[in-house]
């Protein structure tokens, strides 16, 4: 469990940086923390230096906080993720988003380079994520509940907020960007899966596979983050084309999508600062 008083110190950390809080944070997937760069005024902190902040080893992975503009609009983006297979429990996944909850922020909004399992999807499309399934057997909120940071047992029936998911569908509608919908299935890796697992995926719903996300979005809706989750498909899942699903592959398809990654995460964040969505 986080120490209550480490996650207020943390939080204090940021606002001392950053000053006062934006409404929404991002976290910034595989090959899409290209978007960070792109903030006018940064302010960065690596997460190195905030105690308690798991590194983030994997490729494609800054591992920093940074706070800016977009569009005149403050927003802080986490470039880079810390994973359940880098190793250590579940549980430090929960730190970071627990500390933006206690900054102030009010929206997280994750995204994440995924798989697709569902067989009319291609490489290069985005994916509102509607829902997901944990098939880890790993949870972030697994050891003793502090009632302060969130409940016990927390709902996850509208884990993705119906509202922003409103919001994130006018918006790619009004930019002219398709968004496809649907469920994303957490497996642990760092194996990619096999054939046989997607198929399974599949057969128990699931249109996304990834490593990710799913452990900061428990941990996000058991603090009482509203969230916004949006997948960048980089490849076929296992087994649909007979080719390997290699890294360099995922990142090179979301580097190519970050130019309409970009343009529509900034029209959500301006919609969502302007009060929309809630
Ligand atoms: N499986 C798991 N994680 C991923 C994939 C995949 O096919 N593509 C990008 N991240």
């Amino acid at each position: 469990m986080d120490n209550y008083e480490d996650i207020q110190r943390a939080a204090a950390m940021l606002r001392g940086n950053f000053g006062e809080a934006p409404a929404c944070a991002l976290v910034l997937g595989s090959g899409l923390g290209g978007f960070a760069e792109e903030l006018s005024r940064p302010v960065t902190l690596p997460y190195g230096e905030i105690p308690g902040f798991p590194a983030s080893t994997a490729p494609g992975h800054a591992g920093r906080c940074v706070a800016g503009f977009v569009d005149g609009v403050k927003v802080l983006a986490m470039q880079g993720r810390f994973h359940c297979y880098e190793g250590g429990d579940a549980s430090r996944i929960a730190f970071p988003v627990r500390v933006l909850r206690a900054y102030g922020i009010q929206a997280l909004l994750v995204t994440n380079a995924a798989g697709g399992v569902n067989t009319d999807f291609k490489p290069g499309d985005f994916m509102l994520i509607k829902d997901h399934i944990n098939l880890s057997g790993r949870n972030p909120l697994v050891g003793p509940n502090d009632e302060r940071i969130g409940p016990r047992f927390p709902d996850m029936s509208k884990a993705y907020d119906p509202q922003l998911r409103q919001l994130a569908r006018e918006t790619a509608d009004a930019l002219g960007i398709s968004l496809r919908e649907g469920v994303y299935a957490w497996f642990l890796g760092p194996a990619y899966e096999t054939p046989a697992e997607i198929r399974m995926a599949r057969v128990l719903g699931a249109d996304a596979v990834g490593m990710s996300t799913v452990p900061e979005v428990i941990a996000a809706v058991h603090c009482g983050l509203r969230v916004l989750g949006i997948s960048c498909i980089t490849n076929m899942a296992a087994g649909i084309l007979d080719q390997p699903i290699t890294s360099d592959e995922v990142l090179e398809i979301s580097a190519r999508r970050q130019p309409d990654f970009s343009a529509l995460m900034r029209a959500i964040i301006a919609r969502i600062a302007a009060g929309e969505g809630e």
